[in-house]
């Protein structure tokens, strides 16, 4: 399939610079993308800067809010875009029980505007894929997985919001006819995660000897996806996958939050011991718990796997090691998005964007 012009939303973010990274690197895209990137303090321009010089007029970068209906038609416009992955999103969830507004604004807002501007724009337009999570099915027991045709029960403003803008993007197929995929994805980690998520907060607080936060009795199960793996599954989605149809994404990886965590403590115990303290497990703390913590989840991704191919190709204890050495490894990067030194720098280079 030709796409020529792609927008990519929230392309600044964890997941969305990794995707940029791996179609200009990696992927059969000869297109060109159009980045659009609000820059809260999730998303970081830092992560793609040398792509600009090593692409040439394959890649754009734009400070926009997706909330600006008026900003997203004139890009859809003036970048004759033909196809959409849309990531942008407030995703944290412990953030959305603190301050739900944000998420409501831009996880469901901004998505109908996206979709507003996609059937403003409908010559020549190819797909619009939303790029979605496994919460919205809410929490499994002890046995089954998560299919696509598994009931929608968020549990949490982020996971309500993000199935409020998955029914948006399937009505539009069914109702307007506007060519749409949806994958729905299990935890993700690996190279520019922001420090807020379980993998790499732990990593640093771990590296650093501060305490290491599990939430509750850290019974709680999550299926981990090497970031690199979600980005493969959505291309193949884009390209191959049926319009108007979900495909859930997982790692086939499922693990206890405190096995995650124990993990990441004997990988840096191994390559970078501690002088004079113990062994890092010592540094675990049990917190209290998220308030309607989900308690399992679990992908079955037989159907991206049979209709079209795809596999995850990393597995946990290699794709975490290499995610615990890029941590090492980028101290400069890590220091910068913790400061609020950085999101000033932001405003300086970028502008102040829509607030
Ligand atoms: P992230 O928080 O790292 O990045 C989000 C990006 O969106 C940031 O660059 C941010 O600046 C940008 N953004 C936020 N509000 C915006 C707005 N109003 N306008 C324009 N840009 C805005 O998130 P992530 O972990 O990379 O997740 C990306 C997408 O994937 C989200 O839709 C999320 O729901 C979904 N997802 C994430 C995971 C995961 O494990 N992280 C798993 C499944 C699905
Ligand atoms: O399942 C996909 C989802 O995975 C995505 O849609 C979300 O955007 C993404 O943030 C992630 O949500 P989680 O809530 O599962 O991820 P988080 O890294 O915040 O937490 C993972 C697990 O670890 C969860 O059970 C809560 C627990 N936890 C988390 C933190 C930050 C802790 O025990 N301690 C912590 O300090």
């Amino acid at each position: 399939m030709e796409f020529k012009n792609l927008l990519v939303t929230g392309g600044c973010g964890f997941i969305g610079s990794n995707f940029i990274r791996y179609l200009l690197e990696k992927s059969d895209f000869a297109g060109r993308i159009v980045n659009v990137d609000k820059l809260t303090y999730a998303g970081n321009p830092e992560n793609l800067r040398d792509l600009e010089q090593r692409f040439p007029g394959r890649y754009v970068f734009l400070r926009e809010d997706i909330c600006n209906l008026e900003r997203m038609d004139a890009i859809f416009t003036d970048y004759h875009i033909d196809v959409v992955c849309h990531f942008a999103a407030e995703s944290h969830v412990d953030r959305s029980i603190k301050r739900p507004a944000d998420f409501i604004f831009t996880n469901i807002v901004g998505t109908f505007n996206l979709l507003e501007a996609s059937r403003n724009h409908t010559a020549g337009f190819r797909l619009f894929h939303h790029v979605s999570t496994d919460e919205v099915y809410g929490s499994l027991g002890k046995e089954g997985h998560f299919i696509e045709t598994t009931p929608y029960k968020p549990n949490s403003p982020y996971s309500a919001s993000k199935a409020s803008s998955d029914h948006l993007v399937r009505a539009y197929f069914k109702t307007y006819g506007l060519p749409v995929t949806i994958s729905n994805c299990s935890n993700n980690y690996g190279p520019w995660q922001f420090p807020e998520k379980l993998i790499p907060l732990i990593t640093l607080n771990a590296l650093e000897g501060k305490p290491l936060p599990v939430y509750g009795d850290g019974k709680n199960v999550r299926d981990w996806l090497y970031v690199e793996d979600h980005c493969e599954a959505i291309w193949t989605i884009m390209n191959k996958g049926r319009r108007g149809e979900t495909y859930n994404v997982g790692g086939n990886s499922e693990e206890e939050n405190l096995s995650v965590v124990y993990g990441i403590c004997d990988i840096l115990d191994a390559i970078r011991p501690r002088t004079g303290s113990g062994p890092r497990r010592d540094l675990i703390t049990f917190v209290k718990d998220r308030p309607g913590h989900d308690w399992r989840y679990a992908i079955d991704s037989g159907k991206l796997q049979s209709e079209l191919g795809w596999a995850p190709r990393e597995s946990f204890q290699t794709g975490l090691r290499r995610t615990i050495v890029w941590y090492l490894e980028n101290t400069g990067w890590v220091t910068r998005v913790r400061s609020g030194d950085y999101l000033r720098w932001i405003d300086e280079h970028y502008g102040p964007g829509d607030k």
